[in-house]
């Protein structure tokens, strides 16, 4: 059953899952040389994302995760980002693929790609499951996008509201009058 929060389903499970296949093959065949690749997932919103699209990568791969904070909170990012938790690996050296569920303004990923940049990994690049582009404010294209998105505020498969909806298992539009609804 949808989610009574939910005013429109707009990327169905079935989609999502047949799209996390197609994006896996994308890592098989961009990877296939690579003996130390480095999947990192930034937390929390990654996560359903890369626990599918693992499912069906087959070149070998550790995992990493990292933590950013944007300053101010709330649902517009500032691009003042913070790292709350670093990765365990060093990744000078490495093929490193960033995992994130949706790229927006582009200035979360755009930093921390520079960040990471100056670690010297042997290379670089972004796969994200979704690209809103008209919410952009720098100029940044992830490498690898499963869908792009319109300009509404989603939930589901990671993406939440105050915390809350990341484990839907489709992505939804959320029903705006229902935002006093969850706390
Ligand atoms: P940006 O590209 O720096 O603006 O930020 C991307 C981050 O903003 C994502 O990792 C999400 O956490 C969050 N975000 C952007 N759009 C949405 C949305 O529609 N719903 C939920 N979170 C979103
Ligand atoms: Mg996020």
């Amino acid at each position: 059953m949808t989610n009574p929060r939910i005013k429109k389903v707009l990327i169905t499970r079935e989609e999502i899952e047949a799209k996390c296949v197609e994006l896996a093959n994308w890592v098989n065949e961009t990877y296939k040389d690579s003996d130390d690749l480095l999947l990192i997932g930034l937390l929390k919103g990654s996560v359903p994302f890369l626990a599918q699209l693992i499912k069906d990568v087959t070149v070998d791969h550790a995992l990493d995760f990292m933590t950013v904070s944007s300053f101010g909170g709330g649902t517009v990012s500032t691009g003042n980002l913070k790292i709350v938790m670093d990765l365990k690996n060093d990744i000078f050296n490495k093929d490193v693929l960033l995992v994130e569920d949706i790229v927006d303004s582009g200035l979360t990923l755009s930093t921390i790609v520079a960040n990471l940049q100056q670690r010297k990994p042997r290379s670089l690049k972004v796969i994200t499951l979704l690209d809103k582009p008209s919410g952009r404010k720098v100029n940044f294209e992830a490498d690898k996008t499963g869908f792009v998105v319109p300009h509404e505020f989603l939930v589901g498969f990671g993406l939440d509201l105050k915390e809350k909806l990341r484990n839907l298992p489709y992505i939804g539009i959320f029903d705006e009058t229902k935002l006093d609804e969850v706390k």
